[in-house]
C-alpha cells in the first residue's frame, strides 16, 4: 500500500535537498519551505522520496 509523505513546516529549513532529489513531488514554496505538490500526497513509498527523507537536515520530511 501507497505510503503517505508530508513535510513538517517546522522541522523545514530550507535546504532543498527534496525539491533536487524528487522534483516532481516537492516545491519549494515562497514561504521558503518545501511542499508536496497536490496529488503527490501518496507517493511514500517511492526510492527518491526516501532517499530525501534520509537525507533531510531538518528530518522534516515524514512518511507513515
Ligand atoms: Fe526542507 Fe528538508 Fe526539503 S529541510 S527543503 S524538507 S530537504
Amino acid at each position: 500500500m501507497a505510503k503517505k509523505v508530508r513535510i513538517d513546516p517546522d522541522l523545514c529549513v530550507g535546504d532543498a535537498i527534496c525539491t533536487d532529489i524528487a522534483p516532481d513531488v516537492f516545491y519549494m514554496g515562497d514561504d521558503g519551505i518545501a511542499h508536496v505538490k497536490e496529488g503527490m500526497e501518496m507517493s511514500g513509498d517511492r526510492a527518491d522520496v526516501q532517499e530525501a527523507a534520509e537525507q533531510c537536515p531538518g528530518s522534516a520530511i515524514i512518511i507513515e
